[in-house]
């Protein structure tokens, strides 16, 4: 049995490793559209054609549940293609509704109607087409009543952590909290948006406060993923090894995801 986890780049390794922290023998085919990353400043068709095309190659690897571990694929592509193209025996799942679970206090998979929940104020920072799409806002909504929501679209950030640019994404990182605590001066939580972000989560939180409860997706995921491998045990598919793929070089792309995940991580071409 075989999951796949997608993302544009690098990011979703973060969401990889907590899955592989809490479901060791689980295989997982992970793949990397590394030669059309970044996704968050394209248009909305360009992102659905392309996480299509991905998720399309991870079928061929014996895959039947796919997680788009990129906020902004699932902000901007997963539900057209829940909608219209995901086959009938194959699932394809965001990572926005289990953080929200967290964030508005619900058990994995309660559809009950919307209520008042603790967090009034919260800080989205999340890349420019996730901030775009408001897909964060619309499932939040189907959830809570009365929370105010505050987006930062965090421009650059993601190439920088691609690059290896520390010093760059942490600047930016600083200037993107900035400015959107000029316009939510007091945030109770902050959630990180994109899942390259919770490799600077230390700066996000030194620049928010101690006091704001920030939210990252990884942990998240990994849990409410296990939560539905057991209720849909068919959906774990018939792959049987662990890969990582990438439409880019995979000797960079290999070098960049050691030294991102911190341990070795050979990539081949998809
Ligand atoms: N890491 C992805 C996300 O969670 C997207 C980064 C990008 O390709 O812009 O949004």
């Amino acid at each position: 049995m075989a999951i796949g986890i997608f993302d544009s780049g690098l990011g979703g390794l973060t969401v990889y490793g907590a899955v592989a922290d809490y479901l060791p023998d689980l295989p997982v085919v992970y793949f990397a559209d590394s030669a059309h990353t970044p996704y968050g400043v394209r248009d909305a068709d360009d992102i659905y054609r392309l996480t299509c095309a991905s998720v399309e190659r991870m079928w061929e690897e014996g895959v039947d549940l796919a997680v788009l571990a990129c906020n902004t694929a699932s902000a901007a592509a997963l539900r057209r293609m829940q909608e219209n193209w995901v086959p009938r025996d194959k699932r394809v799942l965001g990572v926005f509704v289990p953080l929200i679970e967290a964030l508005t206090e619900r058990n994995w998979g309660d559809n009950s109607p919307p209520r008042e929940v603790t967090v009034k104020h919260v800080a989205l920072f999340a890349t420019p087409a996730t901030v775009a799409s408001r897909a964060f806002q619309r499932e939040l909504a189907f959830r809570a009543i009365g929370v105010d929501v505050e987006a930062q679209p965090c421009g650059g950030v993601v190439d920088a952590i691609e690059d290896g640019d520390e010093m760059l994404a942490e600047a930016l990182v600083r200037s993107h909290v900035e400015a959107l605590k000029r316009r939510m001066p007091h945030p109770q939580a902050a959630i990180l948006g994109c899942t390259h972000y919770p490799l600077m989560q230390d700066v996000f939180q030194e620049a928010l406060g101690a006091d704001v409860d920030v939210y990252s997706q990884a942990s998240l995921v990994a849990e409410s993923l296990s939560d539905y491998l057991k209720r849909h045990p068919d959906k774990a598919g018939a792959g049987t090894e662990t890969k990582f793929l990438t439409t880019g070089d995979p000797r960079t792309v290999t070098n960049k995801a050691t030294q991102f995940l911190r341990r070795k991580i050979e990539f081949q071409a998809a």
